[in-house]
């Protein structure tokens, strides 16, 4: 028999998604790709995150979807942190598309050409990386790990760290984009210095 659980804990049914029962703080960014035939492709996600302390970055996908294809195909992505400020085109970069193949949504977000890797950029995002396709691991499900090695990265001149400003001066005037699965945001604006335990080595 399985112990008693603690009063204030309510179990999940581990048969189903669990995902959708809290809350959880995720980056979001956009993952932009190249169509076949050359067009911009750009997808929100926030199942993202960095792999490892080298240059390397992953995210989730499904191969249902374009940007899985996509980057299949043309081994590179990029991928754009948005401001809050960009939160409206972000979400419609989620735009399905028309009958005519076109996803009207991405029409709200201005992109770049990419300087290493064939692809573009979003233009005002605090974060840019170009990566060229290290790995793509399928089977977590129906999802996929997308890893890309960062060729090249840019931080926008008010958002990246400086010896001259405080970090939580730089926040507070360039708050982070979070996404709080699974469908609100929050604007991170104030901060703490961690309290990192003396002698702590990563
Ligand atoms: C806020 C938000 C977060 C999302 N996060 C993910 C994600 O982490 N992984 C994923 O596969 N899809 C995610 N999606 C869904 C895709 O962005 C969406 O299906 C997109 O249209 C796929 O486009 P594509 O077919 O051009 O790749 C998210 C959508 C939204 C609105």
């Amino acid at each position: 028999m399985p112990e008693q659980l603690p009063p204030d804990l309510i179990e999940f049914d581990t048969s189903l998604p669990i995902w959708d029962r809290f809350f959880m703080v995720a980056p979001l960014v956009l993952v932009g790709t190249v169509e076949a035939d050359g067009r911009v492709d750009l997808a929100p996600k926030h199942m993202v995150m960095p792999m490892g302390w080298q240059n390397f970055i992953g995210f989730v996908c499904t191969p249902r979807h374009r940007t899985y294809q996509n980057a299949q195909r043309d081994r590179v992505f990029t991928m754009s942190f948005p401001r809050p400020g960009q939160l409206v085109g972000t979400s419609l970069s989620a735009t399905p598309r028309d009958d005519g193949d076109i996803k009207r949504g991405l029409g709200a977000v201005t992109t770049f050409p990419a300087r290493q890797v064939s692809g573009y950029l979003v233009e005002g995002a605090v974060i840019a990386l170009e990566c060229k396709l290290h790995r793509m691991i399928d089977g977590f499900g129906e999802n996929s790990l997308i890893v890309g090695q960062i060729v090249a990265a840019y931080g926008a001149t008010d958002s990246v760290r400086d010896s001259e400003r405080d970090d939580q001066e730089i926040l507070a005037s360039t708050p982070l984009l979070a996404y709080l699965q699974p469908g609100r945001w929050a604007q991170i604006g104030m901060t703490y210095s961690f309290p990192f335990a003396e002698g702590m080595k990563k």
